[in-house]
């Protein structure tokens, strides 16, 4: 049995910045509301015509972190693609990215449709390959475009004000080491409360297509995101602690060997939440919500990426990832750097 090793991270994001009285332009909001409510001051939206998907965005995070990972692109024995909004309903972007990015021509894809825990999960499945020795070098990539799906007027903008486009990947490779690398992952949902934060349409239980085609209301409210708020919220701060505990007790470690958390950042409240509970430092804790908003299956990677580059993770330090969001699903991951 092999450890799988985070060998090469890289982000990308829209250069254009969407700031929250930019949203007060076109909705009913303010920036005190949502900078008290969420700790967000700006977001990432890309620009219609500039070519930025979910696949483009994905496709560039990845060129980054193949880069720093020191490897060929033809050492990717696999690729692994979190989203919640792909370009195409089918195929997913895993195979887009495969493509696009001139990986070997019949390397596996595959997607995973977990949401805002999607990083957690597919760095998971990726560890497993790599533990068994399948795989050496897999490529992991979260990205999302929400700008282009979301209610940008005052109904929607309880969910709307939240999300923001962006793509983080990391390249995770085999480590001799056992003592070293991600030590554990655990994944957990909870599918009665699927559709306490959802998109129902376009999805083929809402209606037959012809329908959809014949009468298409641009006011129909499942076309949008939906979100129980305060619901979520609260289900997220103990699930986010019980996982994060989870993930420690596995390892025998305690809160206080955390060196760095990096939390999905759903909203800066519950990151602060978690880390009242805890009792970190500012330095063992990693948010940048505050400038990109929630970017659901990209958050981990971007957040871990950047604290990566600006020198907050060492060689030996603990790093605990955990997330939480819709499905619901959640999940942490262990690693010793
Ligand atoms: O990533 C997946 C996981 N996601 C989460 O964990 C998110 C969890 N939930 C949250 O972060 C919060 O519930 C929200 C930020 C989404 C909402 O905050 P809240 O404190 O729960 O507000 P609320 O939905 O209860 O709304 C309070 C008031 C309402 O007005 P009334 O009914 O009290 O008059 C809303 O209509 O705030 C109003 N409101 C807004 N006002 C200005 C809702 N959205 C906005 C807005 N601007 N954007």
């Amino acid at each position: 049995m092999y450890n799988s090793k985070i060998s090469g991270l890289g982000y990308y994001v829209p250069e254009n910045v969407v700031t929250n009285d930019d949203l007060s332009k076109v909705m009913d909001t303010n920036d005190e509301w949502i900078q008290e409510r969420t700790g967000i001051k700006e977001r990432r939206h890309v620009v219609k015509g500039d070519g930025d998907t979910t696949t483009t965005m994905g496709v560039k995070a990845a060129q980054k972190a193949i880069e720093k990972s020191g490897l060929d692109k033809d050492e990717i024995d696999f690729i692994i693609f979190a989203t919640l909004s792909p370009d195409y309903y089918f195929p997913g972007p895993g195979v887009l990215v495969q493509r696009d990015l001139g990986l070997k021509r019949t390397i596996g894809a595959l997607d995973v449709r977990n949401q805002c825990s999607g990083f957690i999960y597919a760095i998971s499945v990726a560890d497993q390959f790599i533990k068994t020795g399948m795989y050496k070098n897999i490529l992991v990539i979260g990205s999302e475009l929400h700008s282009t799906g979301l209610d940008m007027t005052t109904r929607g903008r309880a969910v709307s004000v939240i999300f923001g486009d962006g793509a983080g990947a990391a390249v995770l490779s085999r480590e001799e080491d056992t003592t070293k690398g991600i030590l554990s992952t655990h994944l957990h949902s909870e599918g009665q409360h699927a559709e306490e934060l959802s998109l129902i349409a376009p999805g083929m239980g809402k209606r037959w297509v012809t329908d959809i085609i014949a009468d298409n209301d641009p006011n129909d409210e499942s076309y949008y995101p939906y979100m129980n708020g305060q619901f979520v919220f609260k289900n997220a701060v103990v699930r986010f602690s019980e996982v994060i505990m989870e993930g420690l007790k596995a390892n025998n470690l305690q809160v206080s060997d955390i060196d760095m958390l990096i939390p999905h950042q759903a909203n800066l409240r519950i990151s602060q939440f978690i880390q009242q509970k805890f009792q970190l430092s500012n330095d063992q804790i990693y948010n940048n919500i505050m400038r990109y908003g929630n970017t659901t299956a990209a958050s981990v990677p971007i957040a871990l990426t950047e604290a990566f580059e600006e020198g907050k993770i060492k060689e030996g330090d603990t790093v605990v990832l955990a997330a939480f969001g819709s499905g619901f699903t959640w999940g942490s991951a262990i690693i010793k750097w």
